[in-house]
């Protein structure tokens, strides 16, 4: 999996070259993501049509076609000027399809995107390539359905979920309806099209073609084509296409930038290359998948009509089918050998809530009961695989319980909030707390930076932080992480104290959330004190105005806040001060004034490098705890 995915940023990386260069040599606005817009003038939304083409084998009758476009029969028929009744169609037949175009707001990136949000539910087979460009024949791009689905994998897509088509299209503004254009049909250019063909086709003009298209266009890129009323095509005959002429690039008024042009085909056969290399291996993913989803079928149609646990059935199948691609990964345990491991999950053996320590033939587990989906957890665990990450060993599935176990390895020395905050009589060194601050940082980098789609921890706290025999740190539970970022939840979780305030307010999930928890965990460290006290007030808004005044005063301020076990070593009072400055631009108001984890870590391993520096000549490395 990790190679394949690889393999993809590859070709994507090669994507985005190719397409770098080719709007840097051509001026061309590259229209990967779609069509930007603005709802300032109010033209959108607006009813419009897509230029359609009756398509062998699945797309030779109006009924397939509607329900592709979610319309009837008729509302098709009679644009197209066919007859409802007409089956099959001629391949290769225009049809009008009407669509809804509004302006949508993606994500800030991207910005708002004209585009008809179409209803498509994933089959057996789909890849969001597949629908786009053979089902939706290149309305829209698998580019914009990755963007505009942020909570989908795209190349882990689970059969029957909803996923939004992007269909581009455009309104006409103010000064295109006074000219009288009432449409802007949106047609997806072909490699023997020019628009002067186009215009006399449609009944428009090459000018007003250029006038909203520009003039370098690409095969398979959409136009739209500016008219007074829909043409009426008289079917069947018009649209049989001439035998493949050599592919060319048009622009009307053509040899101006011969040479230029010239090269873009060059890129743009290379870009088709990819495509095709790209394409193959969606396909063979699928074609690896389908295997599984046959057997999947078969179990699932028993479990279908089952009553209240059949949703919950469904998704452990779903599941099994999944991760059966990691088999090797992972190993699956069976019920029995859970409870025998855990004594049948016997209280004197919860490690913290309903994670119980087991062992299975010498090795120790930690073993978590989940009893609800853990499909995502496990989406997410595979992808991951970091030494400051709590490893997931295997799983378990009790079929007849409805309840699913993750097995993971077991992390010797407990949560970090138990050091920080319970009753241990030892004390964990300043040398210890940094080491574990960039073990999490590191963890954190991780997972931001390396996995794609990134993804958000959500509920980092010293809780979920476990320390090894070494008093190295992991993070564990991924159970509320997204995958997928940016997005707005309307379902808050998260635990108090630790919560990013914009999700509080906004809902809004970014890994800067994630930045923020880690700077409480970093007060947290330096203080000793918990996140949220008796009173219910946050450490992080306690901490205040500590950086300011002259240097004296704020290394006084800072060892009244210093946990008072710190205070007791010898410990170089420039890196308490380094660290604390982190921690309180993690807890920043403004998402966009804390630090990335990369620029976190960096500045923590210098800390580091300063508190080495003094305390060379000290106690022995291994020590850990400070003296009593
Ligand atoms: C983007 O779209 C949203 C609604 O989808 C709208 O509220 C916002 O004003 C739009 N922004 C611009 C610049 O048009
Ligand atoms: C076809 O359309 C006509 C009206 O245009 C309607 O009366 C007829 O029921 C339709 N037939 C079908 C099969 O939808
Ligand atoms: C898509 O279809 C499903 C079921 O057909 C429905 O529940 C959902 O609301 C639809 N979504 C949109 C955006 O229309
Ligand atoms: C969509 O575009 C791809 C190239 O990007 C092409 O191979 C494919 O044939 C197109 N699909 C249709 C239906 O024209
Ligand atoms: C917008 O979405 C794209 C694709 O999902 C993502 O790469 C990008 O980081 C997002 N931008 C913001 C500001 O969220
Ligand atoms: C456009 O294509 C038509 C055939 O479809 C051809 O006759 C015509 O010469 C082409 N025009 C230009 C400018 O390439
Ligand atoms: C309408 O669109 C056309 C073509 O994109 C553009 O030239 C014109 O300035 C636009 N008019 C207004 C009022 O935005
Ligand atoms: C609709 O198509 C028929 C042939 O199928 C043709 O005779 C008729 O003129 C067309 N209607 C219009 C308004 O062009
Ligand atoms: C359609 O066009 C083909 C040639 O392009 C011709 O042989 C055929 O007779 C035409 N059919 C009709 C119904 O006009």
């Amino acid at each position: 999996m990790r190679i394949k995915s690889r393999y993809l940023s590859f070709a994507l990386l090669l994507f985005f070259l190719y397409y770098q260069n080719l709007s840097h040599l051509t001026q061309a606005q590259p229209t990967t993501t779609g069509y930007p817009c603005s709802t300032s003038q109010a033209i959108y939304p607006c009813q419009t049509y897509v230029l359609f083409r009756a398509l062998a084998p699945d797309f030779l009758d109006l009924a397939s076609i509607g329900d592709l476009f979610s319309v009837s029969r008729p509302m098709i028929a009679k644009p197209s000027n066919v007859s409802n009744t007409t089956n099959p169609l001629q391949p290769d037949e225009f049809l009008f399809a009407p669509i809804n175009c509004g302006c949508n707001l993606v994500n800030s990136t991207f910005g708002n995107i004209s585009y008809a949000a179409l209803n498509y539910t994933i089959r057996s087979g789909d890849t969001f390539w597949k629908v786009s460009t053979q089902d939706y024949q290149n309305l829209t791009t698998f580019y914009s359905v990755e963007v505009v689905n942020p909570t989908l994998v795209p190349t882990n897509l689970v059969i029957g979920v909803n996923a939004v088509f992007p269909i581009f299209c455009k309104c006409p503004n103010s000064t295109q309806r006074q000219n009288r254009i009432n449409y802007l049909i949106s047609y997806v250019f072909r490699p023997a099209d020019n628009f002067s063909s186009l215009a006399s086709r449609f009944g428009s003009t090459t000018q007003s073609i250029i006038d909203v298209n520009g003039n370098n266009i690409r095969p398979f890129d959409t136009v739209f084509i500016p008219v007074s009323r829909l043409p009426q095509f008289s079917q069947p005959n018009v649209s049989t296409p001439p035998p493949p002429p050599p592919p060319a690039v048009v622009s009307s008024k053509d040899d101006r930038k011969g040479a230029v042009i010239g090269l873009g085909i060059g890129l743009g056969i290379c870009g088709l290359l990819l495509i095709l290399v790209l394409g193959l291996w969606l396909q063979r993913d699928s074609l690896m998948k389908k295997k599984l989803l046959a057997k999947r079928k078969d179990v699932e149609k028993q479990q279908f009509d089952r009553g209240e646990k059949a949703l919950l059935k469904d998704a452990e199948v779903s599941l099994l089918a999944e991760v059966s691609d990691y088999l090797d990964k992972y190993k699956v345990f069976g019920i029995e050998e859970l409870r025998e491991a855990t004594d049948d999950f016997d209280d004197s053996l919860v490690i913290q809530g309903s994670v119980y320590k087991g062992s299975i033939n010498g090795e120790v587990y930690a073993i978590k009961k989940m009893n609800w989906n853990a499909y995502e957890q496990l989406k997410i665990l595979q992808k991951v695989n970091h030494g400051n990450l709590v490893k997931l060993e295997g799983f378990c599935i009790d079929p007849e319980e409805a309840n699913c176990y993750l097995v993971y390895e077991y992390v010797e020395n407990g949560s970090l909030h138990s050091w920080l905050h319970g009753n241990k009589n030892d004390k964990l060194n300043w040398k210890t707390r940094l080491r574990i601050a960039i073990d999490v940082a590191n963890g954190l980098q991780y997972i931001h930076e390396h996995t794609r789609p990134q993804v958000v921890h959500k509920d980092i706290k010293s809780s979920n932080i476990l320390l090894d025999s070494s008093m190295r740190a992991k993070i564990a539970n991924f159970g509320l992480a997204k995958s997928g970022c940016n997005a707005i939840t309307m379902h808050i979780v998260g635990t108090q104290g630790y919560i990013a305030p914009e999700y509080l307010t906004d809902g809004m999930v970014s890994t800067k959330m994630d930045v923020f928890s880690f700077g409480v965990v970093l007060h947290e460290l330096i203080s000793g004190k918990e996140a949220i006290d008796e009173e219910g007030k946050v450490l992080w808004a306690k901490v205040d105005r500590i950086l300011e005044g002259t240097d004296d005063n704020k290394v006084r301020k800072l060892k009244e806040w210093m946990d008072y076990y710190l205070l007791k070593e010898s410990i170089s009072m420039e890196s308490v001060m380094n660290v604390m400055t982190v921690a309180i631009a993690c807890v920043s108001k403004d998402p966009l004034k804390r630090p990335s984890m990369v620029d976190i870590v960096y500045a923590l391993c210098k800390s580091d490098d300063v508190f080495s520096d003094v305390s060379q000549e000290g106690s022995s490395p291994r020590s850990i705890v400070t003296a009593r």
